[in-house]
C-alpha cells in the first residue's frame, strides 16, 4: 500500500540558536516496516521525529507521507495518519481525566460521541488501563502515564506510529507489556530507544544517527552486532548479543553448555 509510505529527503534542521541538529537525513519506510532509530544522546533522534510530525519544519529537504508533503497546510491530514508518543508523557496528557485525553483526538475528527466512546474504550482496553479512565493523568505512575499516552495515540487509529523512547522509565513488567502492544500494531512503526534489546526484539531494520546524520541503515541483526559501529556511535551491544557472562563464548547463554572442568 504505497499511500502509507514515508519518505524523508535530505532533511536539514537547525534550532534558533543555529545548532544544527539534523544534517541531511534521507530514508524511506515501506508500509508495515518496523524501524528502530538509535544513537547517543544529542544525536538528533527526537528532532528527527518532531520534523516527521511537522511539529518542527525543516529549513531544507522534504518529508512525504504517501504522496503528500508535510507542510503547515497538510498538517491536519498528516496528523490523522501519523501518531506520535512523546518521550515525556506529560507533554501528551493535559485533560482532567484519562478518558478525556484519549477522546481528544477522535473528537477532533468530528465523530459522534458514541463512536468516540467506542474508540476510547478499545484503546484503553488495548493498553490494559480501562480501570484508570476516570483518573487524573497527572496523578498516575510513570508506566500508567505512558500507557495512557499510547492509548491517546491508538484512539486516532494512525497508519504510522512514532514513539520516542517508549520504554524509558518503565518497570520490567510494564516494558514487556508495552513491547507486546507494539508487536501487535501491524502498521509502520518508528521507535527511538536506548533500550537496544527492545529494538532487537521489535524492529527488523535499524537506523543509526550520529551528529544529525545517518551513520548506518540496515537489518537490525547486522547493525546491533557491529561492535565497531556501535562503539563509534557511543552505543553498546544489546545484552542479547553480548558474550556469555560465564565463559565468554560468542553464543548466548541458552545456546551453549559450559564445560564442567
Ligand atoms: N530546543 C532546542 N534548542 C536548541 N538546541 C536543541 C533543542 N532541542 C535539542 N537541541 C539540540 O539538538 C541536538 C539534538 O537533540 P535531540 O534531537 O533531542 O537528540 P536525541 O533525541 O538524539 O538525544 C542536541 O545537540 C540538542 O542539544
Ligand atoms: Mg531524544
Amino acid at each position: 500500500m504505497s499511500h502509507h509510505k514515508l519518505e524523508v529527503r535530505e532533511l536539514h534542521f537547525a534550532y534558533p540558536d543555529r545548532h544544527k541538529a539534523v544534517n541531511g537525513i534521507s530514508f524511506s519506510a515501506r508500509h508495515g516496516e518496523s524501524i528502530g532509530i538509535i544513537g547517543a544522546n544529542g544525536a538528533g533522534k527526537s528532532t528527527l521525529l518532531l520534523l516527521l510530525m511537522g511539529i518542527l519544519l525543516p529549513q531544507k529537504g522534504m518529508i512525504l507521507v504517501g504522496d503528500v508533503e508535510v507542510t503547515k497546510k497538510t498538517l491536519p491530514m498528516i496528523r490523522e495518519r501519523m501518531g506520535m508518543v512523546f518521550q515525556n508523557p506529560d507533554d501528551q496528557l493535559f485533560m482532567t481525566t484519562v478518558y478525556e485525553d484519549v477522546a481528544f483526538g477522535p473528537r477532533n475528527y468530528k465523530l459522534s460521541e458514541k463512536e468516540v466512546e467506542a474508540r476510547v474504550m478499545t484503546a484503553l482496553d488495548h493498553v490494559g488501563i480501562t480501570h484508570l479512565k476516570d483518573r487524573a493523568p497527572f496523578r498516575l505512575s510513570g508506566g500508567e502515564k505512558r500507557a495512557a499516552a499510547i492509548a491517546a495515540v491508538l484512539s486516532m487509529q494512525p497508519d504510522i506510529l512514532i514513539m520516542d523512547e517508549p520504554s524509558a522509565g518503565l518497570d520490567p513488567k510494564s516494558r514487556r507489556r508495552m513491547m507486546g502492544l507494539l508487536q501487535s500494531f501491524e502498521h509502520t512503526k518508528l521507535i527511538t530507544s536506548h533500550d537496544l534489546d527492545m529494538i532487537y526484539d521489535l524492529c527488523e531494520r535499524t537506523i543509526v544517527v550520529k551528529g544529525g546524520e545517518i551513520a548506518a541503515d540496515g537489518p537490525t541483526v547486522e547493525i546491533l552486532a557491529d561492535e565497531a559501529l556501535m562503539d563509534a556511535c557511543g552505543l553498546e551491544l544489546p545484552f542479547a548479543l553480548q558474550n556469555c557472562p560465564v565463559c565468554g563464548s560468542k553464543a548466548m547463554p541458552q545456546q551453549h553448555q559450559h564445560s564442567k572442568k
